[in-house]
């Protein structure tokens, strides 16, 4: 079996920078034609020039026979001044602003703690109409982690959409039923991305033959109702969900840690899995829309003109790259995928 579709892009994902950045964009740029960057580096993206400057290193580092557009994000602050907001309506690199909670995953150390405190600048992004791309989740530690979701549309995100109902929001990476029937009953204005892995793994993923570091991500695996009601939602053809891999590299010595970090390497094979997600589904006439339509209409943007063809054949994932003596293991590793995909 196999299918063409319009080539699609990548509405979540982690670049990193530096030689780790290289490997990371080719596998990418293999299938992807754009991508909205995150922003959270270790020094986060606060700024449209510091923006500016990583789209130039991530343009230098793509091979000279590639074609793949980054698009990039601002990382929301408590200080973020509403000049940047300007600045970004100007510029043609920067596409969103990007909230995470403080203390909420990689590098979220300057995240917002209040985000009451940030409804001034919230404010001129509606104005704007600047979207904004939301880490869905209540951190505070009396909280359950698999609660965070619910916690958060319950606590902020009905508010937000209430006092700012203009507003375009990304709600990232939904991982719930309660996350995927909020954006249904919302307005056109609230869209959702989600990944491979909160479509193909439930949370026993994370324990299968003992603790598993290379499922964990955040926001974390859900129970299997949870699972089957953000498939259905990414099969639904419903425009408001669209693709988000959120492939996030970490190297093996920090996934396989003590204290291990958050992040799922899903880029080699992301489209490969979510082939087979909807293939599971019965559903592979809903895919193009989701990974290559719905996307680019949300955020007014034009459709890729090249195509891709997925073909179902299985081939064997790789089981790690080497990258300046570091191993990155991806998801699936030394494991059967069954879509090829390749640039037509
Ligand atoms: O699992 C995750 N990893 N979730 C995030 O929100 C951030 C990401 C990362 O940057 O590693
Ligand atoms: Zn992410």
């Amino acid at each position: 079996m196999e299918l063409e579709i319009t080539q699609p892009d990548d509405w979540h994902l982690h670049l990193r920078d530096g030689e780790l950045m290289k490997t990371v964009l080719a596998h990418t740029a293999q299938t992807f034609g754009r991508a909205i960057i995150m922003p959270n580096l270790k020094t986060p993206i606060t700024t449209v020039k510091q923006a500016q400057h990583y789209y130039q290193q991530i343009k230098a580092a793509l091979a000279s026979d590639t074609i793949f557009e980054p698009l990039m994000t601002l990382y929301l602050t408590e200080s973020s001044n509403a000049k940047e907001l300007t600045a970004i309506a100007k510029s043609t690199e920067v596409k969103a602003v990007k909230y995470y909670p403080a203390g909420a995953t990689t590098n979220s150390d300057s995240g917002v703690r209040n985000l009451e405190k940030v409804y001034p600048f919230i404010e001129q992004m509606e104005k704007l109409d600047i979207p904004l791309l939301v880490h869905g989740e209540v951190v505070d530690s009396d909280i359950d982690v698999f609660d965070r979701e619910k916690v958060f549309i319950d606590k902020h995100l009905i508010k937000l959409v209430t006092q700012f109902p203009s507003l375009r929001i990304v709600f990232e990476h939904i991982t719930t039923q309660d996350a995927a029937q909020f954006v249904k009953s919302s307005s056109s204005k609230i869209a959702a991305t989600i990944t491979p892995q909160h479509m193909l793994m439930n949370r026993n993923e994370l324990f299968r033959d003992g603790i598993n570091p290379h499922h964990y991500c955040l926001p974390i695996l859900k129970r299997e109702k949870h699972r089957q009601a953000i498939v259905e939602a990414a099969c639904s053809g419903n425009r408001s969900f669209f693709l988000g891999t959120d492939s996030a590299p970490h190297f093996k010595l920090s996934k396989e840690s003590s204290c291990g970090c958050a992040g799922i390497y899903s880029a080699p094979i992301a489209m490969a899995l979510y082939a087979e997600a909807f293939d599971n589904q019965n559903s592979l006439d809903k895919l193009e829309a989701f990974a290559s339509l719905n996307g680019a209409n949300f955020y007014g943007l034009e459709l890729n003109e090249k195509k891709i063809r997925l073909v179902k054949q299985d081939f064997q994932v790789e089981k790690s790259y080497l990258i300046e003596k570091q191993d990155l293991i991806p998801l699936r590793a030394g494991k059967t995928c069954h879509w090829r995909t390749e640039l037509v």
